[in-house]
């Protein structure tokens, strides 16, 4: 007998998209509502945890929120949606303040009229300093906070080393309207599949940055949600802008370590391996120049000079600024034989955002009725092309506040969670072939690298779609005869991430932002200025 439980509100993620959309739940309707909270790891495992840079929100003097909306507009190079872009820009303070209503500590500077007030770091693309940080773990700071409110609330069941499958839809059902209902979902440890019904079910799973060989992402990045909404018949758009972070350490064992951005915003030069700086022949702006802009150069210097990296140096600043700063970079390069004090430190550039994703409005639904996606899972319309850098915690924080609203106005309206027909097992038999998984992730992840990275071709694009789609028919036969296991619901939902970003890039016929194609390098304002929109039936 399979195990089914009923729930007001399913979240599927814990970072801070879906902690925060729990908390708002549980603090606007105290003990009315059951929540879950389900996620792969543990609770606080996720890119949320790895944020260096911080939090963008204005608070200094000579900034404003127009400022912050137009830099977003530039980064995002023609893709931002303004009214989606003034939205979250202008809700950011209180998102800060609520934090630090719950005990997160930002890192502070004395101000000689005021006290104290909050250190503001620079990152590229922002005109002004405006990222909140705490020292250079922000996302850890966030992580505990939001967990440590989230373990106090009866009403919120966490369920942790569970990994939703799929979700179950009324279509597939044979039932009209069509609507979400839950998601099966499998016990990691105890190897069993649980069905989970819902009347709202969130998605707040995350980007898919372990689609690339290379990557600043946690394991559990595989682009799980957009996959699941995608197979559900949700509409996706933008998958071919994947955001690479310039400067991830280049060391054997560091698994792309992040250098934060922010080490550029204080200063920060990026050199070549005989010490020349090489961003004015590329952009004015310099090393902050948008990630886009400096990924391509380092990737261009790189390949110009058959160089495995080029180099990041702070080592002109005392190291009592440097360990004040980056206390986390400078232990962890120490870790690696690098005193980042005295030496420059080895970097290379990694995939590290999915700036497309689900298709929501300003409230998080998606296009099919009772689900809602937020956070990096979600394409909402804030980073366009491009995403500014720190506007992603914010972006999770702002529609955690919207999807729960949305939620607790509709409340009665959605009928109760329904009984669902258990997960069937019946026709599959424990694999007896897994090398064809770890031989097909290994194969995925190194031709997304060289095909579908920092600069494209259409002949490599289509190399790559030919490769996906025969990935694509083996593991939906292996996935029909084999009793499923974590890598290969993950690998499945690797697969299916990767063809929606291939043919995405295969639309876009211009380069824009962080999607950059030889064989058409420039921008076209005629035709393509709009979101690569992809719906199922697009192709099978
Ligand atoms: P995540 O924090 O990634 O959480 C995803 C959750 O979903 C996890 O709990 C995971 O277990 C769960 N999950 C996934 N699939 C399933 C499944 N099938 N079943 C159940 N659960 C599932 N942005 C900024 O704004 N500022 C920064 O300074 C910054 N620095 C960054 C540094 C690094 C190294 C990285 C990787 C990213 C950084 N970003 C930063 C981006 C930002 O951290 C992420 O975009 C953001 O944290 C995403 O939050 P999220 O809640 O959407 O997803
Ligand atoms: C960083 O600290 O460089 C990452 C910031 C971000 O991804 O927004």
């Amino acid at each position: 007998m399979q195990q089914q439980e009923f729930f007001d509100v399913l979240i599927l993620g814990s970072g801070a998209a879906g902690l925060s959309t729990a908390l708002q739940l549980a603090q606007t309707c105290p003990s009315a509502i059951r929540i879950a909270v389900v996620c792969k790891g543990t609770l606080g495992e996720g890119a949320t945890r790895y944020a260096q840079g911080g939090i963008s929100a204005v608070f200094d003097d000579d900034d404003s929120i127009e400022s912050h909306v137009a830099d977003t507009l530039v980064a995002g190079a023609g893709l931002c949606k303004r009214p989606v872009v003034e939205f979250v820009v202008s809700q950011a303070r209180r998102e800060i303040e609520r934090l630090a209503s719950f005990g997160m500590q930002f890192t502070k500077v004395e101000d000689p009229d005021n006290g104290t007030r909050l250190h503001l770091t620079q990152e590229g693309g922002h005109s002004h300093r405006r990222v909140v940080h705490a020292a250079d773990a922000t996302g850890l700071s966030i992580t505990n906070t939001l967990e440590s409110q989230v373990r106090r609330c009866p009403n919120i069941h966490v369920l942790e080393h569970h990994i939703a499958i799929d979700l179950i839809t009324a279509g597939k059902l044979g039932i009209t309207p069509d609507r979400c209902l839950g998601a099966y979902l499998m016990d990691i440890p105890r190897s069993r599949i649980v069905t989970l019904a819902a009347r709202f079910t969130v998605l707040a799973t995350g980007g898919a940055g372990k689609v690339y060989l290379y990557t600043s992402n946690p394991d559990v990045a595989t682009g799980d949600g957009i996959a699941m909404a995608w197979r559900a018949g949700c509409v996706v758009a933008n998958m071919e802008f994947v955001q690479f972070h310039p400067t991830c350490l280049y060391h054997p064992a560091a698994k792309s370590f992040l250098i934060t951005e922010a080490l550029r915003g204080e200063g920060g030069q990026l050199k070549l391996p005989n010490g020349e700086r090489f961003m004015e022949r590329f952009d004015p702006r310099l090393e902050l120049a948008p990630r886009d802009i400096v990924a391509r150069a380092i990737d261009h210097e790189m390949k110009r000079l058959g160089s495995d990296c080029v180099y990041l140096d702070i080592s002109h600043k005392s190291p009592e600024f440097i360990e004040a700063h980056f206390p986390t970079i400078s232990a962890t390069c120490r870790e690696f034989g690098i005193d980042i004090t005295q030496q420059p430190i080895p970097v290379v550039p990694a995939a590290h955002y999915t700036c497309g994703g689900v298709v929501t409005n300003l409230a998080g639904r998606t296009t099919l009725q009772s689900l809602y996606a937020l956070g990096e899972v979600a394409c909402t319309g804030l980073h366009g092309a491009n995403r500014m850098a720190s506007n992603s915690l914010l972006e999770c924080l702002v529609f955690a506040n919207a999807v729960a609203k949305d939620i607790v106005a509709t409340l009665d309206d959605v009928p109760m969670a329904q009984q669902l027909p258990a997960w069937d097992e019946s026709r599959v038999t424990n694999s007896d072939e897994e090398i064809v998984v770890a031989h097909n992730w290994d194969e995925l992840l190194r031709f997304m690298w060289d095909y579908v990275g920092i600069v494209r071709t259409t002949k490599r694009l289509q190399r790559a779609r030919h490769r996906v789609d025969l990935l694509h028919s083996e593991i939906a036969e292996y996935y029909g005869n084999f009793r499923v296991t974590p890598d290969l619901i993950e690998l499945r939902n690797l697969v299916q991430v990767a063809e929606l970003i291939i043919r995405a890039a295969l639309k876009r016929r211009e380069s824009r932002g962080l999607h950059y194609t030889l064989d058409y390098p420039q921008t076209s304002e005629a035709g393509t200025a709009a979101d690569t929109i992809l719906r199922a039936g697009d192709f099978s």
